[in-house]
C-alpha cells in the first residue's frame, strides 16, 4: 500500500464522530491542526485550545474554508494553568453543550541537554507543560464527562521518547513516560464511567516542532533510524486519534499506540549493516554485506 496523499482534501462529512464534541489542545499547529480538520470532517464539533492565537486563527480559517465554520471555535489556553483548562472545558459545554473527547496534545521540546546541566526552573517548566497539563486535562475533562454520564474518550499525546531514553531530552522523555503511566492510571479510574483513556506515541513527525521544512530535512533528522520509507506526517497521528475517539475503539483503554514507522520495532540493531529487505519478486535479500557475494540471498 502506498502512503496516503496528505495534501488531499478531507472535506465532506464521513460521520465517524457524528454528534460528538471534542477539545483538541495544540490544535493551532501540526498534529493538533490535522486532528481538528479530520475530526470536523467526521462530523465532530471542535474546540481548538492553544496558546498561539495567530496560528489558532489559521486553523479556524482552514476549517471554515472546508465548510466547518459553525462547528469550530478557538479558546486561548495555556495548558499548564488550571484556570485555563477549566475555562477550556467550560467553553466546550457552553458553546456546544457537551464533551465527548479530549485530545491532550499540546507540547513543545522543553529543556534540552544533560541532566547535570539542567536547571530546576527548566525541569519544572517542562514537567508543567508536558505532564501537569495532561493531568489537568484528565482531571477537568474527566469530571465533565463523569457529570454528563455518557462516557467519553481522552487521548494523550506521548512520544516514543517516553518509552525509552530520549537521546538528549531527559526532561521531555521523563514527562512523556509520565503521560503513558498517567494514561493507565486514569483508564482504571474512569473505566466505570465508560470513559476510555489512551495515548499515542509518535515517532518522527514533520511538524513545526522539529523545524524540518521538507522531507529532505526530515530524512537528515531521522538519520536512517526509521524502517518505514515515508516521512511521518501530522495526518498519521490524527488518524490514530480518530480511531481512539470513535466507537471503533470502544474496548480499548489504557493503551499507548505507537505511530512511529517501525522506529522502535527496529530494536537494538545488532547487525546494522545487514538489513533484510523484501524484494518485489517475493524473495528476501540481505543488504550491506558485500564480503560474500551471492550467499546472502534467501528465498
Ligand atoms: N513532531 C514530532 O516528531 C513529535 C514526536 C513525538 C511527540 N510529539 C508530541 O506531539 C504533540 C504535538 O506536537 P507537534 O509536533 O504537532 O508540534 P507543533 O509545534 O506543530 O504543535 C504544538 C502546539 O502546541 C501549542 N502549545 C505549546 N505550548 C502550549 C501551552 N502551554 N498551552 C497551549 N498550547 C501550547 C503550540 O502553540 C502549538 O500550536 C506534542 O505533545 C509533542 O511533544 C511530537
Amino acid at each position: 500500500m502506498t502512503k496516503r496523499d496528505t495534501n488531499s482534501t478531507h472535506a465532506g462529512r464521513k460521520g465517524r464522530l457524528e454528534g460528538q464534541v471534542a477539545i483538541i489542545t495544540g490544535g493551532a499547529s501540526g498534529m493538533g491542526r490535522a486532528a481538528t480538520l479530520i475530526f470536523l470532517d467526521e462530523g465532530a464539533r471542535v474546540v481548538v485550545a492553544d496558546l498561539n492565537t495567530i496560528t489558532g486563527a489559521e486553523t479556524i480559517a482552514l476549517a471554515t474554508e472546508r465548510g466547518h465554520g459553525d462547528a469550530v471555535c478557538f479558546q486561548r489556553t495555556d495548558v499548564s494553568q488550571e484556570a485555563d483548562i477549566e475555562a477550556m472545558v467550560a467553553c466546550a459545554l457552553d458553546r456546544f453543550g457537551r464533551l465527548d473527547c479530549l485530545f491532550n496534545n499540546a507540547g513543545l521540546g522543553g529543556a534540552l541537554g544533560p541532566i547535570v546541566d539542567t536547571t530546576m526552573e527548566d525541569w519544572d517548566r517542562t514537567q508543567h507543560m508536558m505532564l501537569r497539563s495532561v493531568f489537568l486535562g484528565i482531571k477537568h475533562g474527566g469530571r465533565a464527562m463523569l457529570k454528563q454520564g455518557s462516557g467519553g474518550s481522552i487521548i494523550n499525546t506521548a512520544s516514543v521518547a517516553g518509552l525509552g531514553g530520549g537521546g538528549g531530552m531527559p526532561a521531555y522523555s521523563a514527562a512523556k513516560a509520565g503521560v503513558i503511566n498517567l494514561t493507565q492510571n486514569a483508564a482504571l479510574e474512569l473505566a466505570p464511567g465508560h470513559i476510555r483513556v489512551n495515548a499515542i506515541a509518535p515517532g518522527f513527525v514533520q511538524t513545526p516542532l522539529i523545524h524540518a521544512k521538507s522531507k529532505e530535512d526530515m530524512a537528515r533528522f531521522v538519520g536512517g533510524r526509521q524502517p518505514w520509507p515515508d516521512t511521518g506526517m501530522p495526518d498519521d497521528i490524527a488518524y490514530a486519534a480518530l480511531y481512539l475517539a470513535s466507537k471503533e475503539s470502544s474496548f480499548v483503554t489504557g493503551e499507548t499506540i505507537r505511530v512511529d514507522g517501525g522506529l522502535l520495532a527496529a530494536g537494538p540493531g545488532l547487525f546494522p549493516n545487514r538489513a533484510i529487505h523484501a524484494t518485489p519478486g517475493g524473495s528476501f535479500a540481505m543488504s550491506g554485506a558485500k564480503e560474500r557475494p551471492g550467499k546472502d540471498s534467501v528465498r
